[in-house]
């Protein structure tokens, strides 16, 4: 997809609404260029997401990046900067308008700014889908086919590694697997296709424990794999690990699914926790909420499981048949475990919507 200023084709305002994703068996460790050392799975979610809005303006053909940035319509300068770095990095390579024309870009969230909620997923995949959007007007294309959505998850993937995820329905493979054809390190592949029912309807409850900022970010930790004593052991074991949960996603196994989430979640913080220097990101509540689930499931017998992703908030994950028993006992025993009682129920949702 080239774009130059002589094809500029009238095109002047886009905006996509992307959301953010759970990882079931999880990225963490990566190579320069944000290529993963493991592949990962995750579910697409539907009501967390970001609302992102790019209008093109002047050509200014100065090869740097110059954009207007706004979050929840007010300025925001240190994100700006890291979106401008961003752009300055694909622009010669892959879309060469962002570098050549004045970019507004206008992004929100669904969710609170201060909920502890990554947001790089939902906001790099929102605004990978504005630009290849804008990029494939000004060529005059406008069919939103799979070489647009693979192109947008390689540029999403160089704005934040998960957010490759983000952008196809229910599910996404990133990272080069056997079992998984088509699977690449540089981009997602959907594997809606692959997966029983009852996974499509999954509901995705998410346990606000703490607001506040992570001690150490997403970036750090995957740094800190490359001195970690486990890491050879961890990436065999993530492979292995996507064998078998996709085996457990097709043939509907709640059981093998459960597990091999619940074990991802654990082995994440073992890894941060036998890191050098170690770390914690888990909070009392996190392993509160942790404790009772496994109390609930062991008297009620009912498929309820948890993942955490890189910080405290507990992702709590059931089929949608059972919402009605695992809502009273969510509200009843763990909301007392949530940053003000926050809890943002979600779902397995069907990928990004074009809104402009
Ligand atoms: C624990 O995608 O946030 O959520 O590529 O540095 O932006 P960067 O990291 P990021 O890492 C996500 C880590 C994770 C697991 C996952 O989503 O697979």
């Amino acid at each position: 997809m080239s774009s130059s200023i002589e094809k500029k084709n009238n095109i002047s305002r886009c905006g996509w609404v992307s959301p953010s994703n759970i990882a079931l068996v999880k990225y963490w460790g990566k190579y320069d260029n944000q290529l993963p050392k493991n592949p990962s799975v995750s579910f697409t979610l539907s009501t967390a997401a970001t609302t992102t809005y790019v209008t093109l303006g002047d050509a200014h053909n100065t090869g740097v990046a110059k954009i207007s940035f706004t979050f929840d319509g007010k300025e925001n300068k240190a994100f700006q900067t890291r979106l401008e770095k961003f752009l300055n990095q694909i622009g010669p390579e892959h879309l060469p308008f962002v570098i050549q024309y004045h970019l507004q870009i206008e992004s929100s969230n669904s969710f609170p700014h201060s909920s502890g909620i990554a947001s790089s997923a939902s906001s790099m995949s929102a605004l990978a889908l504005c630009l290849c959007d804008v990029a494939y007007q000004m060529d005059g294309l406008e069919i939103y086919d799979d070489a647009f959505f693979r192109k947008v998850s390689i540029l999403s993937r160089l704005g934040s590694g998960s957010a490759c995820r983000s952008v196809f329905d229910s599910m996404a493979v990133w990272g080069k697997h056997d079992d998984i054809s088509g699977s690449s390190d540089e981009y997602a592949v959907s594997v809606a296709d692959e997966i029983h029912p009852v996974f499509k309807t999954f509901r995705n409850d998410i346990l606000i424990i703490s607001a506040n900022e992570k001690s150490v970010s997403s970036s750090a930790g995957h740094q800190l794999m490359d001195g970690n004593p486990f890491a050879a052991a961890r990436y065999a074991q993530a492979n292995n690990r996507i064998s078998t949960i996709m085996t457990a996603l097709k043939h509907g196994d709640l059981q093998s699914f459960g597990k091999i989430i619940e074990d991802e979640a654990l082995t994440l913080h073992a890894l941060m926790m036998c890191s050098n220097p170690s770390y914690i990101l888990m909070e009392e509540g996190s392993l509160s909420v942790i404790k009772k689930v496994k109390q609930f499931r062991a008297e009620t017998k009912l498929p309820l499981y948890f993942t955490l992703d890189a910080g405290p908030n507990v992702h709590l994950l059931y089929p949608a048949e059972y919402e009605t028993e695992i809502s009273a006992f969510i509200f009843a025993e763990l909301s007392q475990f949530c940053h003000d009682g926050r809890i943002i129920r979600d779902a397995v949702g069907n990928g990004p919507n074009k809104i402009l």
